[in-house]
């Protein structure tokens, strides 16, 4: 079948993209107190690995939780291409078929416009023994290398060539070996996890990501029949079997999502419910906010949350997961801006990752930025001024800081927030703040 017809079968997800991508500027005003429910979306750094593991067996996989955001578009959009048929049956839900005759292959739009579409390197190796993705370049964060992704799955018998932007990748037979990564990886674990689950023998990957994102990847995969044991710690084993089969899953809560919402109580004051957040899953930055001053509690149905007065300012280093993840860091900036004190902010994982700062100084906040260390001397009130979304979470948290700024803040370059956040603009007017697309 040509790409193109293969393309036109994903119509009705496609629809919604161009919807969202419509809406590129966000208007804000001061706003407060937020009150009210808050459903959080399912994981959009769970459900792109998880589309990418469809790859592994042919059939019928239906996905709940699906967030409708730009990423899961072009992610199905890529699966398209590979020759995967894609659609939404209903909201939320994600149905992915294919017969097994995937052209294994990511073209160099798609992985340029998304960095995670990598991750089809390890399951196109594994089913296929064989896979031609363009290399991903750097983004606004910094460099960003895919080393330890090809030297763990090369441990498993993989070769690479390089040509034209591409990695041609090979591996006759994939084999077990034992994977030490130099440095927690999501994506090297992620992609050397969905290369050892169709491997000869047994693979254990050392220092492996933590984060729960790869703990629900890896019980998708348990479904499907793998045997992957103990992901979620250091060390992942992985028993190869022969083959896997399509399954039925449920996406786990987006905790920068309900990160996000926090930091808008936080800024805004008040109290919410994030309905169907885990608690269990952010419990490092909640203990922040509850150092910060904000109460937050699990409940039976998510997160309760509660903010009375202005925040304290605190120091916040990132580190991979349980450790607060370098995501949150935009959002601590956000809500430093205004706190009463002086907090230091220290970026641990992605080199170029404050490039929002001069956004926020714009607005009026008093920032000052060294190296991989942002010093915030938080004011009462910012002003709202026109600024730009230089990435998915400095977007979302130019707008949380927005909440607390005299006048109108005008958030352009929209777009990067619609790429990780469902409803974003409705989901704030829903609990009172002074939002709008325009
Ligand atoms: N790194 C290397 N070599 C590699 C791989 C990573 O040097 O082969 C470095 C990176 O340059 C970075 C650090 O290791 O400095 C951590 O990168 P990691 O591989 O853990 O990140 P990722 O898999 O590329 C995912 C999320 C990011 C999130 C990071 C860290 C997805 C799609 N992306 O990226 O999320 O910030 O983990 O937790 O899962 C976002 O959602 O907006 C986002 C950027």
């Amino acid at each position: 079948m040509a790409l193109g017809d293969r393309a036109l079968r994903y119509d009705l997800v496609h629809a919604a993209a161009s919807i969202l991508t419509t809406v590129d500027r966000i208007a804000v005003r001061q706003s407060g107190p937020l009150e009210g429910t808050v459903p959080i979306s399912g994981a959009k750094n769970s459900v792109l690995k998880l589309m990418a593991a469809t790859a592994l067996a042919p059939g019928e996989f239906l996905l709940h939780n699906v967030p409708d955001i730009a990423d899961v578009t072009w992610m199905g959009e890529l699966l398209t291409t590979m020759g995967m048929t894609v659609e939404r049956p209903a909201p939320g839900d994600l149905r992915i078929v294919h017969d097994g005759t995937l052209v294994p292959e990511a073209p160099y739009e798609l992985v340029e416009r998304m960095r995670a579409s990598i991750v089809v390197l390890g399951p196109l190796l594994a089913r296929y023994g064989r896979a031609r993705v363009a290399l991903p370049g750097g983004d606004d964060f910094g460099p960003r290398p895919i080393d330890m992704h090809l030297r763990g799955l090369e441990e498993l018998g993989a070769s690479f060539e390089f040509a034209h932007g591409y990695i041609e990748a090979r591996a006759d037979q994939l084999t077990g070996a034992r994977v030490l990564l130099e440095f927690p990886s999501v994506g090297a674990t992620e992609n050397v996890l969905l290369a050892a689950v169709l491997a000869k023998g047994t693979t254990v990957i050392d220092n492996a990501a933590r984060e729960p994102e790869i703990a629900d990847l890896a019980s998708f995969l348990n479904r499907m029949g793998a045997r992957v044991l103990g992901a979620g710690s250091s060390t992942i084993q992985v028993d190869g079997v022969e083959q896997l089969a399509p399954v039925e899953h449920t996406v786990i809560p987006d905790r920068v999502e309900a990160a996000t919402f926090l930091a808008a109580l936080g800024v805004a004051g008040g109290e919410l419910l994030l309905a169907g957040a885990r608690h269990d899953h952010m419990d490092m930055y909640a203990a922040k906010l509850g150092e910060m001053g904000m109460r937050i509690s699990p409940d039976s149905e998510g997160i309760w949350a509660m903010s009375t007065r202005r925040l304290r300012a605190v120091d916040v280093s990132t580190l991979p997961y349980p450790g607060l993840a370098t995501d949150y860091k935009p959002l601590f900036v956000a809500m430093l801006a205004t706190a009463d004190g002086v907090g230091i902010v220290t970026e641990n994982l992605f080199a170029g990752r404050f490039r929002y700062v001069d956004e926020l100084v714009r607005m009026g906040a008093d920032i000052r930025t060294e190296g991989h260390h942002a010093v915030v001397r938080g004011r009462p009130l910012l002003s709202g001024a026109p600024v730009r979304a230089p990435d998915i979470r400095a977007g979302a948290a130019l707008v949380v800081a927005a909440l607390k700024a005299e006048g109108e803040t005008i958030v352009g370059d929209a777009h990067h927030i619609a790429r990780g956040y469902e409803r974003f603009v409705e989901k704030l007017r829903a609990i009172g703040a002074d939002v709008r697309a325009c």
